[in-house]
């Protein structure tokens, strides 16, 4: 049985709510085009993923995520949307994961602890050479108070501007008082 958008199981952490909040949000901050190639890092369950493969025509998206439960999950989830070629789900570290250069215009990231536990540098640089030219890169955080989110932003940021991408930071209201983050990145060549 296929399971809905905003399912979350009873151990998670965060109310449903805030699931489905935040990765709204993120996929309504990105304006997901029909025919827009993405890559998300670190998929989770998928949510995500079917909220951006219903809005492609000629598009795809390939979710990545190194736990072998969260990717049986998703690719549940998203039985339809891999079916129709719009999805396509991997089990993979970012780090090691195949993929090609310049292929994606947008790649993304909700809630991942991509760059504080090892190379940084690396891992964005990475990224920019996985974008196309004038291709953006996302990163989404859930932030439990105002102190917190102004720090995530300003350490993304910095590390996304040593890297050579131009950036821009928004924050939204989230449930229970929590805050939604978002860096934005674009390539500046
Ligand atoms: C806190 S969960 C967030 C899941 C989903 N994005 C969400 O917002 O609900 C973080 C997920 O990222 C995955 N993850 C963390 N680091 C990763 C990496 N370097 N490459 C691929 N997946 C990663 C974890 O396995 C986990 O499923």
């Amino acid at each position: 049985m296929p399971v809905p958008d905003d399912a979350v199981s009873p151990a998670d952490a965060v109310p449903k709510a805030a699931v489905t909040q935040r990765q709204r949000w993120a996929v309504e901050t990105m304006a997901v085009a029909p025919d827009d190639r993405l890559l998300e890092i670190g998929c989770g369950r998928g949510v995500a993923v079917s909220l951006v493969a219903r809005r492609l025509t000629t598009g795809r998206i390939v979710a990545i995520d190194r736990s072998a439960t969260m990717v049986r999950l998703a690719a549940e989830r998203n039985a339809g949307h891999v079916e129709s070629g719009r999805a396509e789900i991997r089990q993979a570290g970012f780090e090691s994961a195949d993929l090609q250069s310049r292929s994606f215009t947008k790649i993304f990231a909700v809630n991942v602890n991509l760059f504080w536990l090892g190379a940084a540098a690396a891992q964005i640089g990475r990224m920019r050479d996985l974008l196309v030219p004038g291709g953006r890169l996302y990163v989404f955080g859930e932030r439990p108070t105002p102190a917190h989110a102004t720090a995530n932003l300003r350490s993304t940021e910095r590390l996304l501007r040593a890297q050579g991408f131009e950036t821009t930071a928004s924050v939204a209201a989230g449930v229970r008082g929590r805050l939604l983050t978002c860096v934005t990145g674009t390539v500046i060549d």
